[in-house]
């Protein structure tokens, strides 16, 4: 990624810190055993109780966490029970990168950093240090274990990092399980949480808001989150282990991946936090990443989850060769740059849950021609994306894989969708564990030589490694859009989707995949977007994601002129903006497009209808825009009347306010273009 700094990068030891401090009562020192936010209202302690390492944090003088322990077991040896704290060095770090893609064209990556040097007072005399970066929006720590005397290797047996979270606050979670994070988000009092995924959002009150994950998980485990004693708000790690037990299996140094906390004043604040992609490495690749290309798709894709068509081979096969066509034609009439074609490859007639099984990512089925396929494409301006399940069978993948991206590059197809339906990774590690870790990191390293981007279905939850791999374009790991073709329980309900920016959001793009327009189902009556149209198009813009899919099959798109919103929104910004978001209840989102003066909005809602007055200070003082609207139509109701979509226009200016009336589960969209285009 290009990394150029645009402002100082200043590296000082023990700096008093600068930034305005003057509504905070804390100080702004950056020394000893304290480090603050750039902006001095956040600060982070470090202490040491009976060998025992803690931190807390407060913002303002007022305490955000509070005691919090921090530990590790290894089975050589432990840290942070009988620790010595032995010096701090203190470093501030100032600079702003470009973004290969994403919401942003350009992130500030501004903290205070604090480095504790320890030394265990215990037979092992163990020396490691915890860092800790303290930004405005949040704060990260990580463990760093050198190389000891006499040990070979490291193998974590628990890592015990503590978040004590306000008593009284309201956590959004998932449960942690085996099924792909593939569930709905669900608010309970914080200290009545079981084990669960982070992100954990959690509300403190009306303007304090946290959210607790990790950055840059490369080759380690997922950290999940439990109490640390029943009932407690007190929680602490738990990392996903190998089938042995082991969480983390190391060489002779260990640093850990960052833990992370959003500290925000709104939700909003929340969603616009880079604290994650800051805390991963940059991109090394400089400037080869032109290849990268974000933008939209189409799919042979819900055909299969409304059972008209089949993956395998059969009377109902979607992968043909003349449907396959008929898709791209239609994909490049509308200026789709890309195709995706499920069920194009042998394997799909087998049991997969069957031990070893192999699917080929190299061998088209019979009726499927791919190589005049992926020239009919080129021939169209339009790409073919690969499609790679394999039914949780990582080995033969990682077998097959150089052979298989090869093919792509050869072809011309420059992204793959990946996927591993199966509660475990080769019949045996759970897909966060550190093999599935692993696993995940060597696709993309492996795509991006053959210069393919990967969308990556049943994931590991996302940690921001798209900053330094920047091939990794979207991820599931989200109960999407394919719940509203056969979710037993009808589909995602209302609230879900105005849930999603503050929880899995957090974690990174998601392959959600909106845009379904036709709600008949026959393969599962009852079952279908919990939408009206007009969110199913603002879902575009709020739902964030760099190749982003319409999910519909294209007969439903003819004759709607809705569509022109799907076709006209891009999937990479300059810039982004929350005007407005209460969690679980309602979000809007304008985005300004890169390289272009438009601004595309998304406004959502949930259960509840809603009126609402949308302030468009964000645009260009003294530009004259044109503002085309797509919005719940007359009656339009996500329950009984989902379907009827009014499009408008108005003149607008940066001190204009456009009146919105959504509906029950509804939405906006609308694309605001400056007069003189
Ligand atoms: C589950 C994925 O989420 C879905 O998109 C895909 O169609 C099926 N697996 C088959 O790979
Ligand atoms: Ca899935």
């Amino acid at each position: 990624m290009r990394n150029s700094k645009l402002n100082s990068i200043t590296m000082a030891i023990a700096i008093a810190v600068a930034g305005s401090a003057a509504t905070c009562a804390c100080s702004s020192v950056n020394a000893g055993n304290e480090t603050v936010s750039p902006d001095g209202k956040l600060r982070l302690t470090l202490g040491v109780d009976s060998g025992r390492v803690f931190y807390t944090v407060d913002r303002c003088g007022t305490t955000v966490i509070d005691t919090s322990y921090l530990a590790m077991e290894m089975r050589q040896f432990s840290i942070g029970h009988n620790a010595k704290l032995t010096a701090t060095h203190h470093d501030t770090f100032d600079e702003t990168w470009q973004t290969v893609w994403g919401e942003e064209s350009s992130i500030r990556n501004h903290y205070n950093e604090m480095v504790a040097d320890f030394v265990e007072n215990d037979s092992s005399k163990v020396k490691y240090s915890i860092a800790f970066r303290v930004f405005d929006d949040g704060i990260g720590f990580r463990y760093i274990i050198p190389q000891q005397d006499g040990v070979d290797s490291i193998v974590v047996m628990d890592e015990i990092s503590q978040f004590n979270l306000p008593k009284e606050s309201t956590a959004w979670s998932i449960p942690w399980n085996h099924e792909f994070y593939e569930h709905l988000w669900k608010p309970s009092r914080v200290n009545c949480l079981d084990t669960v995924s982070s992100p954990l959002t959690v509300m403190v009150n009306d303007s304090l808001y946290l959210a607790v994950h990790e950055a840059a998980l490369t080759d380690y485990a997922k950290m999940n989150l439990h109490p640390a004693e029943k009932g407690s708000s007190r929680l602490q790690s738990w990392l996903t282990p190998w089938s042995t037990g082991e969480k983390v299996r190391a060489g002779r140094e260990l640093i850990t991946p960052w833990r992370t906390i959003i500290i925000a004043s709104s939700p909003s604040d929340m969603m616009l936090s880079r604290l994650m992609l800051n805390l991963n490495e940059p991109c090394q690749w400089e400037d080869d990443t032109d290849w990268i290309e974000p933008g939209r798709y189409i799919g042979i894709w819900w055909g299969m989850h409304m059972k008209d068509y089949t993956w395998e081979q059969g009377p109902k096969h979607g992968a043909t060769t003349e449907n396959t066509m008929r898709y791209i034609d239609f994909a490049a009439e509308n200026g789709f740059q890309g195709m995706l074609v499920e069920g194009w490859n042998k394997g799909w007639d087998g049991d997969w849950s069957a031990n070893g099984y192999q699917f080929s990512f190299t061998e088209p089925y019979p009726d499927y021609d791919l190589e005049a396929l992926a020239a009919y494409a080129r021939k169209k301006g339009v790409r073919l994306i690969a499609h790679h399940e394999t039914g949780g069978w990582a080995t033969n993948y990682e077998n097959q894989m150089d052979s298989a991206f090869a093919l792509c590059e050869r072809l011309g197809i420059n992204a793959a969708k990946t996927g591993y339906v199966n509660p475990l990774i080769d019949g045996r590690e759970l897909h966060d564990s550190q093999y599935g870790v692993r696993h995940y990191r060597k696709v993309l390293e492996s795509a991006a030589r053959y210069h393919v981007m990967i969308d990556n279905h049943e994931p590991v939850m996302p940690t921001g490694l798209q900053r330094t791999l920047p091939n990794l374009m979207t991820q599931e790991g989200v109960r999407g859009q394919e719940y509203d073709a056969w979710s037993k329980d009808g589909g995602n309900p209302p609230e879900h989707t105005v849930t999603l920016p503050f929880t899995r959001g957090l974690a990174g793009p998601m392959d959600f995949t909106p845009g379904t327009f036709n709600y008949e189902n026959r393969a599962c009556p009852g079952t279908r977007p919990n939408t009206t149209i007009a969110k199913q198009l603002a879902m575009g813009v709020v739902l964030y994601s760099p190749l982003q899919m319409a999910s519909d099959m294209i007969e439903n798109y003819t004759g709607r002129p809705e569509f022109e919103f799907i076709k006209r929104c891009p999937t990479t910004w300059e810039k982004t903006v929350v005007p407005e978001a209460r969690i679980g209840e309602y979000i809007t989102v304008a985005r300004k497009e890169r390289g272009g003066n438009s601004w595309y909005v998304g406004a959502m809602t949930g259960r509840d209808s809603r009126q609402t007055n949308l302030r468009l200070d964000f645009l260009t003082p003294g530009v004259e825009y044109t503002a085309r609207i797509f919005a719940d139509g007359k009656g339009a109701d996500w329950q009984s009347n989902p379907y009827p979509v009014e499009i408008s226009e108005t003149d607008v200016n940066s001190t204009s306010i456009i009146s919105l009336n959504l509906a029950r589960s509804g939405g906006a969209a609308i694309i605001i273009t400056p007069k003189e285009l």
